[in-house]
């Protein structure tokens, strides 16, 4: 067995990891990262289209501003490595880091006994190992090196690595298709003469309707310009919104949902009666933003010509982290006859293409699945059980302030909840970890966190009918309220009243240096 070198380990060095390791840097931790580089997805599970989705200035760290942050255009992902590296240098965190070190397994050797579902849950450091690691080094797969430490720190990420890909009943399946079949994460690995000479001249069929699927029919679109190209199908299971950009009818789109007035006539978790009153009273205003902002999209974009203008109110994609931000030339590509839509809510093979429920068909050289990522799947791979049971909980893993599964002892998770900027979500709960692995605060009873998650949970289903992820993007700023009140930071963080009730609240809002605790 390998020496302990340290207290805390962390899995995982994309954003999640990094920020992590950054705020709990006083304590050496020994990051572990699988492949031979920071960044995660934006290394692994971007096509050369990517972009940020995310407005520049709120992608952002606290104390590490972009360079050019006031400029409009949304970062490629080789620009976020770029800004990622940069942080790393400046903070001197690469090392931390063990690149090509797999993390295989993890065994509790702890002695906590609170599973229950009662008692308390303990201090994150006890001075007694509680996890035992088992690492794999790419360079020799034979060898497993094991470590022990206090606590573990998970930031293996939601999306990349491990591909969600629809089951078929038997003769249904991609086996009888003549064609291709591929999931986007094989795309993100080809080189550009690859991706094209895949896609160039074929019949393409994208099954998909959220970010990947959108950005890849464009890119095949791209890919078939001239003559002989050929169409692109997008196959929709769901109808979405979608956005070109962040204003409504002149106005910024952080009026509607990212100030703390926007959010004021939403439902948030742990609200008290008279706010929950109040909000009923205001419920109709919630309807009349997303109406608003569904005018503004119905009549900037062809939704209607293409059959694509969903049946539900844009909050509900808004409010569970759905909300795609289209490239600039999907609907010219789209006019061009090079992007077509297929709605139908069951497919399958046969060996020409795709069948559908309504009966029809679609021939196809090459399918191509933007079916999303399992990241129940990879977290599974590692922990053991019984913990494996306690990481659903009505679809999504129960964690306390987002960041502690009351069930698993001596563990912290980052980077399972999801807002419009899901650095700056991860960011701040790293901060709040910090602080509780410095015992500066306790946890309530391993009863009352699952309670207060289960209430939490019930809010983002009523928000939603779309509830599969956490996501807190209509009321991230009270339940960052919640983490500074822990942490003994005001929660009030801007400078007057009128920018407190009318201005986004962005990272910076969250900066160390604002506060009197360091
Ligand atoms: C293409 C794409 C674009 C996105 N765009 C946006 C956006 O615009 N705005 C936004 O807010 N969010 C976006 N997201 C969500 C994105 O996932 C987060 O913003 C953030 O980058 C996630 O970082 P992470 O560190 O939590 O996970 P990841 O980036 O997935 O990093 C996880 C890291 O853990 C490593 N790892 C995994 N398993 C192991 C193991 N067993 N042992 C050791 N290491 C391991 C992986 O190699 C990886 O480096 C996007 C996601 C994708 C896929
Ligand atoms: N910044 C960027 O540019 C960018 C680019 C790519 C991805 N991302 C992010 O990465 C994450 C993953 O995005 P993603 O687009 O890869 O996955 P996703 O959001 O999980 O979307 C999966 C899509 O596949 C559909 N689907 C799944 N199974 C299906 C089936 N069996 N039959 C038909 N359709 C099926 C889903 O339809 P339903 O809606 O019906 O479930 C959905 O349209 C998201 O957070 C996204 O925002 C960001």
């Amino acid at each position: 067995m390998a020496t302990i070198s340290s207290k805390i380990a962390i899995i995982g060095a994309g954003i999640s990891g990094i920020a992590a390791a950054k705020q709990l840097a006083k304590y050496e931790p020994v990051v572990f990262e699988a492949t031979d580089s920071i960044g995660g997805v934006w290394k692994h599970a971007s096509f050369r289209s990517t972009k940020l989705q995310t407005p520049r200035c709120d992608y952002e760290f606290s104390d590490f501003p972009w360079p050019n942050r006031d400029d409009s255009s949304f970062p490629s992902y080789a620009e976020i490595i770029d800004y990622l590296d940069s942080y790393t240098t400046h903070f001197d965190v690469l090392k931390f880091v063990k690149f090509r070190s797999k993390v295989v397994e993890l065994r509790y050797i702890g002695d906590g006994d609170h599973r229950e579902g009662q008692g308390e849950y303990g201090r994150l450091l006890t001075g007694r190992p509680a996890w035992e690691v088992a690492v794999q080094t790419n360079d020799d797969f034979d060898s497993i090196e094991r470590y022990t430490f206090e606590f573990v720190v998970v930031c293996i990420g939601k999306y990349g690595d491990v591909a969600k890909v629809p089951s078929f009943p038997a003769k249904k399946g991609p086996e009888v298709f003549k064609g291709k079949v591929l999931h986007t994460l094989d795309y993100c690995k080809l080189n550009k003469e690859e991706a094209s000479s895949l896609v160039k001249g074929k019949r393409v069929a994208v099954v998909g309707y959220k970010k990947s699927a959108i950005d890849l029919a464009v890119e095949c679109a791209q890919a078939n310009q001239g003559m002989d190209g050929k169409a692109c199908t997008m196959v929709i299971r769901t109808l979405h919104w979608t956005v070109p950009h962040y204003s409504v009818w002149g106005l910024p789109f952080y009026l509607f949902y990212s100030t703390r007035s926007s959010q004021f006539i939403h439902e948030r978790p742990h609200q008290n009666t008279l706010r929950a009153l109040t909000c009923l009273f205001l419920s109709p205003m919630r309807g009349v933003v997303s109406k608003i902002i569904e005018s503004y999209l119905l009549w900037k974009l062809p939704y209607e010509k293409y059959g694509l203008k969903p049946e539900h109110p844009f909050v509900e994609d808004y409010a569970s982290c759905q909300m795609a931000i289209l490239p600039e030339n999907f609907f010219t590509e789209a006019d061009e006859g090079r992007i077509k839509f297929k709605k139908a809510s069951k497919w399958w093979f046969y060996e020409n293409g795709l069948q559908f429920d309504d009966n029809s068909k679609l021939e196809a050289d090459v399918v191509i699945c933007a079916t999303g990522y399992d990241g129940k799947k990879k977290l599974e791979s590692i922990l053991p059980q019984p913990f494996t049971s306690f990481l659903d909980y009505n679809g999504v893993m129960p964690l306390y302030k987002s960041t502690i599964n009351p069930m698993i002892p001596n563990m912290a998770f980052i980077g399972y909840i999801e807002s419009v900027s899901n650095l700056q979500t991860a960011e701040l709960r790293c901060k709040w970890l910090a602080r509780l692995v410095d015992d500066r605060f306790k946890l309530p009873s391993v009863e009352n966190m699952l309670g207060h998650v289960e209430r939490e949970v019930e809010v983002m289903k009523r928000t939603t009918r779309f509830y599969k992820r956490q996501c807190i993007s209509t009321y991230i700023i009270n339940h960052n309220d919640e983490l500074c009140e822990e942490m003994g930071w005001n929660s009030w963080r801007k400078k007057s009243w009128f920018s407190e009730a009318f201005s986004p609240y962005t990272s910076q809002d969250y900066d160390d240096d604002n506060n009197n605790d360091n």
